[in-house]
């Protein structure tokens, strides 16, 4: 059985303030979860939202990282200096990184292999855009996206990758895949690493959808069988929205 994992993606979203304050409100609201919880934070909130959420089942993630070590790279943080603030999850590869500053597939790759090394949980996102599923990409598009963000590492460490299917067209548009479509894809995502990599690690990822989840739809897309989870956008902004999706199984 793999433990489901919601995860807030506040994209450039709050101060430290606004943070904190969400975050105080959310810690006795979601301390009963049957899920792993976590919220991905601008950097400037890591220390706000690591302060509100002590003791608490809450954990710190991060929305994009640097593959180097440390050098010459202005405005961007490394593995390792995310892993010292208290991060222990990253978005890589968010579509909106890949769609506005130039994140390939390859680069997806390296952001990964450092996160692993520094011992920070990935959450690697892939998803095809409207006229690839249009045309009839969609599988391919996942299998490529996927397999080329797990090269490299070792079957051990897939095993605690997670990845986020995200349909490119359902994210913030108020689309969602129905239940079946996100099934269907994240079983094609689980059948490509299966191949690659072997079913006893196929069986143990971690594969949330992402793209418009919400209070009112949490519970038919967690009712299927390959969906372990979701990465949420908007409703992760609001304690209560929060809170619903995170509780989904009462
Ligand atoms: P929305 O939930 O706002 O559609 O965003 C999804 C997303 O991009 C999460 O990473």
């Amino acid at each position: 059985m793999r433990r489901p994992i919601i995860a807030g993606n506040w994209k450039m979203n709050k101060t430290p303030a606004e943070a904190a304050a969400l975050v105080k409100e959310l810690v006795p609201a979601v301390q009963n979860a049957n899920c792993d919880v976590v919220v991905c934070v601008p950097a400037v909130c890591f220390s706000a939202v690591l302060e509100a959420a002590k003791g608490s089942n809450i954990r710190l993630g991060a929305q994009n990282m640097h593959f180097a070590k440390n050098g010459a790279f202005t405005g961007e943080l490394s593995a390792d200096m995310l892993s010292a603030s208290g991060v222990t999850y990253v978005i890589i590869g968010h579509s909106e990184r890949r769609q506005y500053f130039g994140e390939t597939d390859k680069t997806v790759n390296l952001r990964t292999r450092a996160a692993v090394a520094a011992g920070i949980t990935p959450i690697v996102c892939v998803g095809e855009l409207k006229d690839e599923r249009e045309s009839g990409y969609t599988n391919a598009i996942v299998e490529y996206q996927t397999r080329m963000a797990l090269t490299g590492l070792t079957q051990e460490e897939i095993k605690n990758v997670v990845i986020a299917y995200e349909p490119v067209w359902a994210i913030g548009t108020g689309l969602t895949a129905t239940d079946e479509q996100a099934n269907e894809t994240i079983g094609v995502i689980r059948k490509a690493i299966e191949q690659s990599w072997g079913k006893e690690v196929a069986d143990a990822v971690r594969i949330q959808y992402g793209g418009s989840m919400n209070p009112a739809n949490v519970k038919g897309l967690m009712s299927q069988p390959e969906i372990d989870g979701g990465l949420i956008g908007g409703a992760s902004l609001k304690a209560p929205d929060f809170t619903a999706v995170v509780m989904f199984d009462r």
